[in-house]
């Protein structure tokens, strides 16, 4: 069976760093830009068998969206393209950061909230920084943990199946409401690197065995 289309909102670091093992991987993907005929360089760096478009036709391609932008400009993407988004596995991998704690809600809620009816978002790879998309398993060689939550078991079946198929370990962490904690543990993520890892950007969260 042909694996799923991927579009990547963002031609940011997360993007590059999802976008390369994820065409690895085997699947065709577009990238949605601003201003893609100003994006050579990252074209070059993520490999041009993949596509740099603007954001519709990049939606449009896509069977599984992936938002890599910043949180701030989530919602109002989300709502301006919620006709296209309705019905597709929406990935939000954006970290709100200040803009918590929204009402209580988790961000992944807030993009669900702005595609509206048929919203099939998933929260995922919040807690992943980007450097470590490179080396699947850390240095311990056990694979690198990827925290995903949401409530459409179809979409959820899709996001698990993408993290195994880039080397990750899936840990189902429940519902978008519960995706809140994710939301949370960003900033601790940041800090724990900071004190405990020399802020490498390499480090990341793992449950171990009891
Ligand atoms: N970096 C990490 O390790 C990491 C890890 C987990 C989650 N995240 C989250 O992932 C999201 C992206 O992070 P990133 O590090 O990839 O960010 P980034 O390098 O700044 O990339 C963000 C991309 O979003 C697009 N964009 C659209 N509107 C923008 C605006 N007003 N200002 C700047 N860029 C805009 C840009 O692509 P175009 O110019 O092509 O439009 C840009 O390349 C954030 O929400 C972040 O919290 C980051």
């Amino acid at each position: 069976m042909a694996k799923p289309r991927i579009a990547i909102l963002g031609t940011g670091n997360m993007a590059l760093a999802l976008g390369k093992s994820i065409m690895a991987a085997g699947h065709f993907i577009a990238y949605g830009s601003r201003r893609p005929e100003t994006k050579n360089d990252f074209h070059e760096a993520a490999g041009t068998e993949s596509r740099i478009w603007g954001y519709q036709a990049a939606i449009d391609a896509g069977e599984i969206v992936i938002i890599t932008l910043p949180y701030k400009e989530v919602a109002a993407t989300a709502r301006k393209f919620a006709e296209s988004l309705s019905g597709k596995i929406v990935i939000d991998i954006t970290n709100p950061f200040a803009a918590q704690p929204n009402n209580g809600q988790s961000g992944a809620q807030v993009t669900a909230t702005a595609i509206g009816e048929d919203a099939r978002v998933v929260a995922a790879f919040k807690t992943n920084f980007a450097a470590t998309f490179e080396q699947p398993s850390d240095s311990t060689g056990e694979p690198r943990e990827v925290h995903y939550a949401g409530d459409d078991e179809e979409a959820m079946t899709a996001v698990e199946e993408l993290i195994k198929e880039i080397g990750f370990k899936p840990i189902d962490c429940g519902t978008l409401a519960e995706a809140v904690v994710l939301d949370h543990m960003v900033p601790l993520m940041i800090r724990l690197d900071a004190t405990e890892h020399a802020s490498s950007h390499k480090s990341s969260w793992r449950i171990t065995a009891p």
